[in-house]
């Protein structure tokens, strides 16, 4: 039984939020004074500590360096009208890091440590959590594999760590898609479902390429035959044609989104038909061309929703309607910050206070 009462407290002599423009907030770029960090030794979860933000001292030969044994989780808080600090489904996050926990190899980090440790380290740092609109604090937890050791085996010691910082937009403008047909993000029986530090890594070439076509991000399709959308860069991806929503089902190789789970529930709570069945490409790209995609966005936690500007496919492109005639990402994502910030009744028990 770990004794999460027992977090030390190591503040920092002097606050550095006086460097942040709260009305000019970069994404990531500037992070809260504290981090938590708990090691994980001899089979427990020990030293569980709120230090100072600051770099860790690392052995060249750490195993997560070398093989990527590495997990992580990204989740929001946001200040409602009397100041107090609410995140958002943080319970979610705290299963998802332990399914991909399972998945690497990693110890489980119990829900109690979880949530103790990021209500002390938020409840100190709650200044800042920023208030403007569009801006929130992203918290980042992460597991990584801390032995020493050249050899590949499942580690025995590992590093809890949770920073934050404060964010404005992820994307600041409607993205360019180019629907993948080649690379591939994931594929059945590898690590697509979970939070794997990999997953980005191997991510970024095949975004590079497109980039250099003009492109933002990737559509993501089956590893298999490449005829089934699945994700969006580094979000789940959703479309609207004949009134209907469509998204891929959450399977092995699709990371099941908070953001995308609180979007489907919003819609079917509007009566909004909704499917999660597998999106063929071609089902996709023959609606672009007949000009039928009534709506195409990303939806996960950093951008929470990002409209899709633009698809291309092989040699053709296909330019989507305008972002402000979108009548529902336009109105599920107020929707979805006036529930974060406890400005409408958290019907669904989303938020939690700080
Ligand atoms: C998130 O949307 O929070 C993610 O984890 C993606 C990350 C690349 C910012």
């Amino acid at each position: 039984m770990i004794d999460t009462a027992a977090i030390k407290i190591n503040r920092v002599a002097q606050s550095s939020i006086h460097e942040l423009d709260v009305e000019n907030i970069p994404f990531a770029k500037i992070y809260s004074d504290h981090m938590f960090i708990a090691d994980y030794r001899d089979g427990e979860w020990r030293d569980l500590r709120i230090e100072p933000y600051q770099p860790l001292a690392l052995s060249p030969a750490t195993s997560a360096i070398h093989y990527g044994i590495s997990i992580f989780e990204g989740m929001k808080g946001y200040k409602n009208a009397d100041g107090e600090v609410l995140l958002f489904r943080p319970e979610q996050n705290a299963r998802r890091l332990n399914v991909s926990a399972e998945r690497m190899c990693i110890p489980e980090v119990p829900e109690s440590l979880f949530m103790d440790a990021l209500t002390e380290l938020v409840r100190l740092d709650s200044q800042w959590v920023p208030n403007h609109p569009g801006t929130s604090l992203y918290i980042r937890p992460c597991v990584f594999a801390t032995d020493e050791y050249i050899g590949i085996k499942p580690s025995e010691n590992f590093k809890f760590i949770i920073i934050t910082c404060p964010v404005g937009a992820y994307y600041s403008k409607p993205v360019n898609v180019k629907i993948e047909t080649h690379f591939s993000r994931a594929f059945e029986g590898g690590t697509g479902y979970a939070k794997a530090a990999g997953n980005y890594a191997a991510s970024l070439y095949p975004a590079k390429l497109a980039q250099q076509e003009g492109y933002d991000q990737l559509i993501w399709t089956d590893g298999k035959t490449h005829q089934y959308i699945e994700e969006s860069g580094t979000m789940n991806v959703m479309f609207i044609i004949n009134d209907t929503l469509v998204t891929a089902p959450a399977s092995g190789t699709i990371l099941k989104g908070i953001t995308r789970d609180s979007v489907l529930t919003i819609a079917r709570d509007w009566g909004m038909v909704v499917e999660e069945r597998p999106v063929a490409v071609k089902e996709i790209v023959e609606a672009a061309r007949r000009g039928e995609i009534q709506e195409a966005f990303g939806v996960g936690t950093a951008a929470t929703i990002a409209q899709i500007a633009s698809i291309g496919f092989e040699d053709e492109r296909f330019q989507l309607n305008d972002v402000k005639t979108r009548e529902f990402s336009n109105k599920v994502l107020v929707e979805l910050d006036n529930i974060k910030t406890g400005k409408v009744e958290d019907r669904f028990g989303w938020t939690y206070k700080v």
